[in-house]
């Protein structure tokens, strides 16, 4: 059975999307895990990341991403077809060849106020945050890692994806404002583990964008790495670099290390790669 790990922070633009696809390239290519990536963000990021516009076009355009399940869920149809949707063998990169995805869609910005609405009138069970969780049961045993990444914030699309998830991490960057809401989302998940009957453990922050030269990371990352109210900070960090912004563009590549870069982003995405999935095993 998989173990589901949600991305989720409510800062935007502290590299969410970018460690999510990382990981499952990763762990499918360095460590050959078969992994779904679940891309619950409206912005399409992770999708476009792992396949063309164009092809997300096509899938749009017939129905296979996941503004449909959510589209299903609000209005009582059944157009959804899990085994359609699923997109598979994923990845501009070649040596990636275990990695599925759920694509996202513009439409779900849409669906994101219907299921608000519906869980505000309390007219569905678990209060409308447990249709992903449902919908991707059947296939959950054929991955080793289901990754989902979550818009930058805790609405009910989020809430489906954590209602979802084992465990969660929240990537930020090393400054005070990406930090500020740390805590809060610690206590919302914790708070919604309640409502929800089961425990979703926290596995870590990871720290993304780091600027070894910046006097404000380093502190930053000292600090947090001590602060006793943020739980656990993974060994693990991610620097900022040219060659990890490129990787947001669909373009093929022969390797990880061509991708990512190698002076040494590629050693720290595995190692972010191995540290992850060490406390999956540890504490899932
Ligand atoms: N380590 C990095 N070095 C350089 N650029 C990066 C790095 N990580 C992410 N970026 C870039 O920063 C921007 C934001 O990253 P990303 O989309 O991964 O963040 P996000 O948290 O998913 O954003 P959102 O909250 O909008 O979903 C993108 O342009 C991405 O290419
Ligand atoms: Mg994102």
């Amino acid at each position: 059975m998989a173990k589901v790990i949600a991305t989720i922070s409510l800062k935007g633009g502290v590299g969410k999307t970018t460690v999510t696809g990382g990981l499952a390239e990763f762990m499918s290519a360095e460590f050959g895990q078969r992994v779904l990536l679940i891309d619950l963000d409206s912005q399409i990021n992770l999708t476009t990341m792992m396949i063309s516009e164009e092809r997300w076009f096509e899938l749009n355009t017939n129905g296979r991403t996941l503004a449909s399940l959510f589209s299903d869920a609000v209005h009582g149809t059944q157009y959804f077809r899990l085994d359609e949707a699923i997109e598979r063998g994923v990845s501009p990169v070649k040596k990636v060849t275990t990695v599925d995805l759920l694509a996202s869609s513009l439409d779900l910005i849409e669906m994101q106020e219907e299921l608000s609405a519906l869980r505000v009138r309390g007219d569905a069970s678990g209060g409308g945050t447990g249709f992903l969780r449902k919908a991707i049961a059947p296939v959950i045993d054929f991955y080793d890692y289901v990754l989902i990444d979550c818009p930058p914030n805790i609405g009910p699309v989020t809430l489906n994806g954590l209602a979802a998830a084992d465990a969660y991490i929240i990537p930020t960057i090393p400054d005070h404002l990406s930090t500020y809401g740390i805590p809060q989302i610690q206590n919302r998940v914790r708070r919604f583990g309640d409502e929800i009957g089961r425990d979703i453990f926290e596995l870590g922050v990871v720290i993304t964008k780091y600027k070894a030269n910046s006097a404000v990371h380093r502190s930053t990352t000292k600090r947090l790495r001590r602060d006793p109210s943020i739980q656990h900070v993974l060994p693990s960090y991610i620097n900022e670099s040219n060659s990890i912004a490129a990787a947001a563009e669909f373009t093929s590549y022969g390797t990880l290390k061509v991708k990512y870069g190698n002076q040494g982003q590629f050693d720290q995405f595995r190692s972010l790669a191995t540290d992850v999935m060490t406390e999956a095993q540890e504490k899932l």
